[in-house]
C-alpha cells in the first residue's frame, strides 16, 4: 500500500440504516475531490453487517476483508438495526464491525469531541463549559474485555454463570499509549490515561505502562484519572482535557458521553488506525434505523470522516483542511440538519446538506 500517493483505493462499506444515505453525500465530496483536484480516488464497494448477511448469510465477508487488505482505506457508513438483533450473536451486525477492527488491526480509535462554534447553544451544557471545546479521545480498540478470552455463558454450580474477561498485554497498552503521546505532540501536549487502577490488576498494568512509555515523550504531560472520576471531570469540566487515552470498554463508554458535550453527535467523525496508519473511517454515531430512507440523517460527520482520512492516511492535510472549511462555511450560512437546528435555521435534507458543502467546497 503506497500511502501519501495521489492514486488511492478506497472501500467503501455503506452498512446499514442511514449508512446508505449517508455515505452517498460522502461519496459526492469525494467526487469532487477527484474532479477538481486530480485525487484519483479509485472506489469500491464491499459489504459489511445486516447488509451482508442478508447477501451472504455473514455480517462479516471474507471477500470483504479480501477487498480491504487491496485498498488504502476505508470508509464506513453504520451497521446494524432491529431487523437482525434476534440472530445469534456470531451472525449479528455489530459482528461485523469488531470482526474487520480485529482482523485488520486497527487498534487505535481516534474519537474527536469539537464543538463548532455555530452549535455552541446545541449542547445540553452550559455555553461557557463546553464552548471551544476540542477533546480527542484515543480508545484502543482490538483487545481488553471486548476480546478476552474466556467468555461465554455457561451452568456452573447448577445456575447460569456469565465470563468476560479483561486482558491486556503489555505490548498491546505500550502501543496505543504511542499513539496517544504521538498525537498530544501535534496538539497541546496533554495526555489523561483513565484506567480502573484502584480495583483491577489490569488496570495497574496499564498504568505502569503508560509511565513507562511516558519516557519517550518529555515533551508530552501525563497525568491519570479512574474512570469513574474521568466520567465527572468530563461533564463537570471537559476542557480540562486534550487528549485521554483509555481501554477499549472505557473508551466506549466516555467517547459517547464526551460526543454528547457538542450536543451534535451527527457531526464527529472518527479513526480507527493500525501501526501504519491504514484506516477505518466512520461516523461515531449509529445507524439510526428509525430515520433512515427519510432523507433526514445528518451526513456531515460522514463527510469529516474523509476529511480524517485525508488527513492521517492520504498525507493530504490541505485538502482535509478544505472539507473542514466547506463544512463551517455551510453552518456559517445557517444550513442544519434537523437533529442539529436551532430555531430560526434553514432546515435541510441529508441530500441537499451534501449538495451545500460539495457547492462550498468548489466555490
Ligand atoms: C462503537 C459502538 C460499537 C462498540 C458497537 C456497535 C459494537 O458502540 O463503535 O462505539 O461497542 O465498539
Ligand atoms: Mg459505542
Amino acid at each position: 500500500r503506497i500511502l501519501g500517493n495521489k492514486m488511492s483505493k478506497i472501500l467503501i462499506l455503506p452498512g446499514d440504516g442511514i449508512g446508505i444515505e449517508i455515505i452517498a453525500q460522502a461519496v459526492k465530496v469525494i467526487d469532487s475531490l477527484n474532479r477538481n483536484h486530480a485525487m484519483g480516488m479509485n472506489l469500491v464497494s464491499g459489504l459489511l453487517g445486516g447488509a451482508a448477511y442478508d447477501e451472504t448469510g455473514s455480517p462479516f465477508p471474507d471477500e470483504t476483508i479480501r477487498i480491504a487488505k487491496e485498498c488504502n482505506s476505508i470508509l464506513l457508513g453504520a451497521v446494524g438495526g432491529p431487523k437482525w438483533e434476534s440472530l445469534e450473536r456470531s451472525l449479528r451486525p455489530e459482528r461485523g464491525l469488531l470482526g474487520i477492527r480485529s482482523e485488520l488491526e486497527l487498534f487505535s480509535n481516534l474519537r474527536p469531541a469539537i464543538l463548532y462554534p455555530q452549535l455552541a447553544s446545541a449542547s445540553s451544557l452550559k455555553k461557557e463549559i463546553v464552548s471551544g471545546l476540542d477533546l480527542m479521545i484515543v480508545r484502543e480498540l482490538v483487545g481488553g474485555i471486548y476480546f478476552g478470552q474466556p467468555r461465554g455463558v455457561e451452568i456452573k454450580n447448577g445456575e447460569r454463570f456469565g465470563v468476560n474477561s479483561a486482558t491486556y498485554y503489555e505490548s498491546e497498552i505500550a502501543r496505543i499509549g504511542h499513539s496517544a503521546f504521538q498525537i498530544a505532540q501535534k496538539r497541546e501536549g496533554r495526555v489523561c490515561s483513565v484506567d480502573k487502577a484502584n480495583v483491577l490488576e489490569v488496570s495497574e498494568l496499564w498504568r505502569d505502562v503508560m509511565e513507562e512509555v511516558s519516557k519517550e515523550y518529555s515533551d508530552v504531560k501525563l497525568s491519570h484519572l479512574y474512570v469513574d472520576n474521568a466520567a465527572m471531570q468530563l461533564v463537570r469540566d471537559p476542557k480540562q482535557f486534550d487528549v485521554m487515552v483509555t481501554s477499549n470498554l472505557f473508551g466506549d463508554v466516555l467517547s459517547d458521553c464526551a460526543a454528547m458535550l457538542t450536543g451534535s453527535i451527527g457531526m464527529l467523525p472518527s479513526a480507527s488506525l493500525d501501526k501504519n496508519n491504514f484506516g477505518m473511517y466512520e461516523p461515531i454515531h449509529g445507524s439510526a434505523p428509525d430515520i433512515a430512507g427519510k432523507d433526514i440523517a445528518n451526513p456531515l460527520a460522514t463527510i469529516l470522516s474523509v476529511s480524517m482520512m485525508l488527513r492521517y492516511s492520504l498525507n493530504q492535510a490541505e485538502l482535509a483542511e478544505k472539507i473542514d472549511s466547506a463544512v463551517s462555511d455551510v453552518l456559517d450560512q445557517g444550513y442544519r440538519t434537523r437533529d442539529i437546528a436551532g430555531d430560526s435555521q434553514k432546515v435541510v435534507g441529508t441530500e441537499e446538506m451534501g449538495d451545500l458543502v460539495v457547492k462550498a467546497l468548489e466555490s
